[in-house]
């Protein structure tokens, strides 16, 4: 039973963690444990509870609690802070009831209710038992007749068991540079983490990892989790003096605030996570299958080898320059060919058109159509690139409605690649863009989208906002979610990719609506292997799609190029016209190699060998689900001379099975291969792929 209830709480248990809760004698929602799943209800703790011994010892900072509001002598970061029509700002929740709801996804509702104010607060808890997941959301109700202003609602405070050396790792990173794992101590304090952005930035995701600082790839004790949201966010990581340490999570309260009129309800994002005893590898592979099995749109979808021409042609896009590139690329094998920016009207260069979603008179004047009809008689697909959140000045649609975009009236607009920032979240916006969109993709046989979202938000006001200005933060992402999702609806078979400026929107709740990610606009191949590991913490490899382009030729070979992109959805995007025909031919072999193998990248579990970011010679592995096949891939940058590489040690191989390793001799039994590992040698700029075979 994923949730069991006894006198002492509630446990929700998964296939192999537990997560367990209840309320101490003081009446408070309480933390107990959260762990390895243990064989018997009673041996789970006991909800604390705390005694006032020392005035500064506050019992409501002692307790870990599991939704502390701000409120009471409670000192630790709360989760929830509201202001009531009186001015009142402080909240005491009390529990009222339970109840469980069975069904695939079992879902424990607790229900607080303020001691004197008539707010609700219900705490979400779903299990999702075979990806030992645990999912938290908060949904809050005024029953009053006056307003409540919300400051900060956090989706989930997780509490870690005592421990006082507790690591924190995450990523950052910039544009052009995502993705860096970094691992800190967390010590005394809060260690903050968010986007202020309006998007999930390039900078932070909203992900985190913590360890005792002895965890492995494949060993060791690591929670982690993540929120899915696509817009301002915040995680707040704090341990007390008291030795606590817990995680908050939740959107941003920065510059927040939501006025909660009589009858409302407000629901915050989900917050999901987990406890794995696997080391960092096995968080990752829980998080992956989670991704694929129950997030992504298309499910099981194989994703199509794309080319894209956008660092060929650049704006410079008609329809005569993408045939001959189409041409190249369907010899080549390419499955689906992507028009990106500069088709649409008056789009020369990137100051012009976004907002004019019809295509350029002058660049295509019988319309995409007939550049669609070459691109499937060559036997591919077609894609095209729009920025739907985006307006430049020069545009009808901005001439026409200037007060659409976000902004403040008393103040000059900021632009960023000449462009503003349309305010999704008013109606009529949504419904202009949603008409568009529609019209494009009834008209145009086209079969996927990359969506971009190319610059940040500056003077974020909403001037005739319904509720508070500030609830723009919240109402634009889920403007984007509203417009997105009836797009999808309407369009079922399109796939989507989220893009912004490369990975500045890769998270859980865009991957509902988006199937593929751009990852990073730094196509060099070189600098990709680092960010492609950073994401592989996060996301599975279907959702990453990966070009093999022309930067970094002069250092990196084709084939080097292609093995980082296969390690992905692999695609093309570099000026195939200027490639000699050896190099398309060469081409054609890899992506023929790469639909052999891509089912085991797509779906299989993936296991980082040696990380790119640590070290020069690395490797990444597949294996998939059934274990009779995997693939392995090795990457050498630049090693100063001697290089000493130890040997790399498989994982996820059958222990009893024998394998067969591409190039190497003998067949070995796949304990051997994970224990004796296996010796590669590699130059400079090098790299290898290497199939497993079971025998
Ligand atoms: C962003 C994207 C690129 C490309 C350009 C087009 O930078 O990340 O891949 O689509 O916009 O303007």
């Amino acid at each position: 039973m994923p949730i069991e209830v006894n006198e002492q709480g509630w446990v929700l248990t998964t296939h192999r963690t537990a997560y367990a809760f209840g309320i101490n004698q003081a009446g408070l929602l309480t933390h107990r444990y959260w762990g390895v799943r243990l064989p018997r209800l009673d041996d789970y703790p006991v909800a604390p509870s705390y005694a006032e011994k020392v005035s500064f010892y506050e019992p409501l900072t002692l307790t870990p609690e599991e939704y502390p509001p701000y409120g009471g002598a409670r000192f630790v970061d709360p989760c929830l802070k509201v202001s009531f029509a009186d001015g009142v700002r402080d909240v005491v929740l009390r529990f009222e009831s339970f109840d469980v709801r069975e069904g695939d996804v079992p879902e424990l509702l607790i229900h607080l209710r303020d001691t004197f104010y008539p707010f609700r607060v219900t705490l979400h808890y779903r299990v999702h038992a075979a990806y030992d997941l645990v999912e938290r959301l908060v949904t809050v109700q005024n029953d009053g007749d006056t307003p409540i202003t919300l400051e900060r609602i956090w989706s989930a405070q997780w509490h870690l068991p005592a421990h006082e050396n507790y690591r924190l790792m995450h990523v950052t990173g910039r544009w052009y540079d995502e993705m860096y794992l970094r691992r800190e101590p967390l010590v005394q304090g809060i260690k903050v983490l968010e986007s202020r952005r309006l998007t999930t930035s390039h900078h932070h995701n909203p992900w985190f990892a913590v360890d005792d600082g002895s965890a492995r790839e494949s060993s060791g004790a690591v929670y982690f989790g993540l929120l899915a949201w696509s817009g301002n966010w915040k995680l707040s990581a704090e341990m007390t003096d008291f030795g606590s340490t817990r995680v908050n999570i939740g959107l941003n309260d920065w510059d927040f605030a939501w006025r909660l009129a009589p009858g409302d309800t407000f629901a915050t994002p989900s917050s999901f996570a987990g406890y794995s005893d696997g080391g960092f590898g096995r968080a990752s592979r829980s998080l992956h299958d989670f991704i694929r099995d129950t997030i992504l749109p298309h499910r099981p979808v194989v994703h199509k080898v794309l080319y894209n021409s956008w660092e060929a042609t650049e704006f410079a896009v008609d329809e005569r320059s993408q045939i001959e590139l189409a041409r190249h690329a369907a010899k080549m094998g390419i499955e689906l060919f992507v028009l990106d920016d500069g088709w649409f009207h008056g789009r020369n260069d990137d100051t012009a058109g976004l907002g004019d979603w019809w295509p350029d008179e002058r660049k295509f004047p019988h319309g995409l159509g007939t550049l669609i009809a070459q691109v499937n008689a060559l036997g591919m697909d077609f894609g095209l690139w729009v920025e739907p959140e985006m307006v430049n000045p020069n545009s009808d649609l901005y001439r026409t409605h200037p007060d659409w975009g976000i902004h403040f009236p008393t103040r000059a607009r900021t632009t960023a690649r000449n462009q503003l920032i349309l305010n999704f979240g008013r109606t009529d916006v949504q419904e202009y863009i949603i008409a568009q969109l529609n019209r494009l993709l009834s008209e145009n046989r086209i079969a996927f989208i990359k969506w971009d979202m190319n610059r940040n938000v500056s003077e974020p006001g909403w001037p005739d906002a319904p509720g508070d200005p500030r609830e723009l933060w919240v109402r634009h992402v889920e403007g984007l979610y509203h417009v997105w999702s009836t797009l999808r609806e309407r369009h079922p078979d399109v796939i989507w990719q989220s893009c912004s400026g490369g990975g500045g929107r890769a998270d859980l709740a865009i991957l509902r609506l988006a199937d593929q990610v751009w990852v990073s606009d730094n196509t060099d191949a070189a600098a990709r292997l680092a960010i492609q590991e950073g994401y592989s913490h996060i996301f599975p490899a279907n959702t990453m799609e990966a070009w093999v382009t022309d930067v970094g030729r002069e250092r990196l070979s084709l084939a080097f190029r292609f093995h980082v992109s296969m390690c992905g959805s692999l695609g093309v995007g570099g000026h195939l016209l200027h490639w000699t025909p050896e190099q398309r031919t060469e081409a054609a072999h890899w992506i023929a190699l790469y639909k052999e193998i891509r089912h085991i990248i797509q779906f299989g579990d993936q296991y980082r060998l040696r990380s790119p970011q640590e070290h020069p010679f690395s490797a990444v592995q597949y294996v998939s689900k059934d274990r009779s096949e995997g693939v392995l891939f090795a990457f050498r940058t630049h090693m100063p001379p001697p290089a000493p590489v130890g040997p790399l040690y498989l994982r996820g191989l059958d222990p009893e099975a024998q394998y067969e390793i591409e190039g190497l001799d003998g067949i070995r039994s796949g304990l051997a291969w994970m224990h004796v590992g296996l010796q590669l040698v590699l130059k400079d700029f090098d790299s290898t792929v290497r199939r497993i075979w079971r025998r």
